[in-house]
């Protein structure tokens, strides 16, 4: 049972630390580092089926990531349905099409070079899923009030880092995917999610 102490009208739990000897920390930080560094980022994917459980387990790590005043300013949209994958393919490759040919500078292009990639974005519909990451600008209340967010920019960093770690902890692959402008996401997410204080960050193919 936590041990739970009121501080300020606030409950706060009473931290649980576990103590590790020096040889135990330096294991661990060394078979952390280890599995880390197996993470990569792939841009071709299994279509193999994903439940929906070890998503939401995923996000649920993600979602013990640090906030600013711990306003936790992230939404994650899991999408698997074909039909909504297809059309954030078609739209995202319509946008990448633009970036590649006018909207990307010489360095940008040369800098992408190495890892082959173009406007053509199969994995948006093979991989099973993917996560789209929302960052609130700001909070609403019951009443419709606008409610200050802090360091926003900064706290769905950190979110996304959590999710990539959750992701490769569980066995899966990722892609941090961030076609720009991402305008053509929001419409079409609409249909099935009220965007209004949000903004997207990045879509993750796991
Ligand atoms: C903020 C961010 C945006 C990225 N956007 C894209 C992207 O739009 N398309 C893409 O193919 N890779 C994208 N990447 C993946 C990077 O190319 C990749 O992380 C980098 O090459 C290092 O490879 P690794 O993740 O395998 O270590 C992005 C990564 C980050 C962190």
């Amino acid at each position: 049972m936590p041990l739970i102490i009121n501080v300020i009208r606030i409950k706060h739990h009473l931290y649980n630390h576990v103590v590790y000897s020096d040889s135990e920390m330096s294991k661990r930080a060394l078979d952390f580092y280890q599995e880390m560094n197996q993470r990569r980022s792939l841009r071709e994917f299994s279509n193999r089926e994903v439940a929906k459980s070890i998503i939401s387990s995923i996000i649920q790590t993600a979602s013990t990531s640090p906030s600013g005043a711990h306003k936790q300013p992230w939404k994650f949209c899991a999408v698997s349905s074909p039909e909504i994958k297809r059309k954030i393919r078609k739209a995202a490759e319509l946008e990448e099409e633009e970036n590649y040919r006018n909207r990307m500078s010489d360095e940008w292009k040369s800098d992408l070079e190495k890892m082959a990639t173009d406007a053509h974005k199969p994995f948006l519909e093979t991989a099973p899923w993917l996560i789209v990451v929302f960052k609130e600008v700001y909070g609403l209340d019951s009443l419709g009030r606008r409610h200050m967010h802090y360091y926003v920019n900064e706290s769905v960093g950190i979110v996304c880092g959590f999710l990539l770690a959750a992701i490769h902890n569980a066995g899966l692959v990722a892609l941090t995917h961030t076609p720009s402008p991402m305008n053509f996401l929001t419409e079409v997410l609409y249909e099935i999610h009220f965007v209004m204080t949000e903004k997207i960050s990045g879509i993750f193919e796991v």
